[in-house]
């Protein structure tokens, strides 16, 4: 098959984990006889630098027009300073909304050669971390009206919350569906002691349930989901919410599995284009030093052969290499432990691609 996808570095440590990420696929094309054509799109802070805006039109137009894009990380310090709709992120915020990808798939599954690397207690740990955050991605307070205004002589600052039913509605058939395919249980996190808007988003997912009776369905209030992740995670197999609480509770997810650098996300919407990216972010601390860890951009790379190209084969084969790669004790300083060798970046993509194998 001819792929054609639309490449975003970003970033910060993007251009390393992109290249790896890249570099993989291309072992993977060769293997498997596709051909993936590779278009650069400048997003985030150096498309500010080089456009003076975070998402040019054309730079969105190429990704629309894309069969998938495949996301490193954007932003950093040097753009700290930048208003608001101008800064990096904001790039990522029009690409999600310009592409319409409502639905964000993020995984929390730990690898068993990764537990210790886990903080939780290893009887928490051994009773298993595998569930799936569906966070709404293109809605909410993210997205609504944000202003600061001159009141009484000081500043207010304004974020609306706002969500429709249907967009609710499209959402939550993700999770009732992604937990169909799953061990059939969604719970629907909102903070509906408080909000207007988690009432009606509580209310939408139980009018849903009737259809999915199949599935059984709990609800949980956000600030005890917190809690009950690091308590209990076993008891989770999807978990479908809002915009910013899904944003908080992947970064709280992605840490009790080891590292928030091993975690891929795939987000879609209508149509078979999709949004692949790694959860973490540019971390300018480590750019350029062949530190970084690819791997959440390698296994993100994975679910785009997965999700949107329909090739099962091709992304199991490249999630067993990282199982394996893992298997001959070979880790980056994010998921380094005793007895272990220490890689860097390069490093540990040309490993990956010496284990993917043609099963
Ligand atoms: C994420 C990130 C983004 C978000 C930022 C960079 C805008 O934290 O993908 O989780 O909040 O969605
Ligand atoms: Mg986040």
């Amino acid at each position: 098959m001819v792929k054609n996808i639309a490449v975003i570095r970003g970033d910060g440590i993007g251009p390393e984990i992109v290249g790896e990420a890249i570099r993989v696929l291309d072992r993977v094309a060769e293997l498997y006889g596709h051909t993936f054509n590779y278009t650069d799109v400048d997003m985030g802070g150096c498309a500010i630098d080089k456009w003076g805006d975070p998402l040019p039109a054309e730079m969105l137009k190429k990704c629309v027009e894309s069969d998938s894009v495949l996301l490193g990380a954007v932003g950093g310090d040097k753009w700290n300073n930048v208003p608001g709709n101008m800064r990096p992120e904001k790039g990522l915020l029009r690409l999600r909304a310009g592409m319409e990808v409502y639905s964000n798939n993020r995984p929390a599954k730990i690898w068993p050669q990764l537990a210790e690397a886990s903080p939780l207690r290893k009887e928490i740990v051994d009773k298993g971390i595998d569930f799936i955050i569906v966070r709404e991605l293109i809605g909410g307070i993210y997205f609504g009206e944000h202003r600061t205004d001159e009141v009484g002589g000081e500043q207010v600052a304004t974020d609306v919350l706002k969500y429709s039913e249907s967009e609710i509605e499209r959402i939550a058939r993700i999770g009732f569906e992604t937990a169909r395919k799953r061990r059939k249980k969604l719970c629907s996190v909102e903070k509906s002691n408080v909000l207007d808007s988690s009432r009606l988003w509580k209310k939408t997912v139980h009018r849903l349930a009737e259809e999915y009776p199949d599935v059984e369905l709990s609800d949980m209030l956000v600030d005890n989901c917190a809690m009950q992740i690091v308590k209990n995670p076993a008891q989770f197999d999807v978990i479908v919410t809002e915009n910013m609480f899904g944003d908080i509770l992947s970064d709280e997810a992605s840490m009790i599995t080891g590292s928030i650098g091993m975690i891929p996300s795939s987000s879609l919407g209508a149509t078979s284009c999709g949004l692949y990216e790694p959860i973490h972010g540019s971390a300018p601390d480590i750019a350029g030093q062949d530190k970084a860890n690819p791997i959440g951009t390698i296994l993100s790379a994975a679910m785009m052969l997965r999700y949107s190209f329909d090739m099962p084969k091709e992304a199991d084969a490249i999630e067993n290499a990282v199982s394996r790669y893992l298997d001959e004790g070979w880790r980056t300083a994010d998921i380094m432990s005793e007895g272990k060798t220490l890689v860097g970046c390069r490093k540990c993509g040309e490993l990956i691609i010496s284990n993917i194998r043609k099963d």
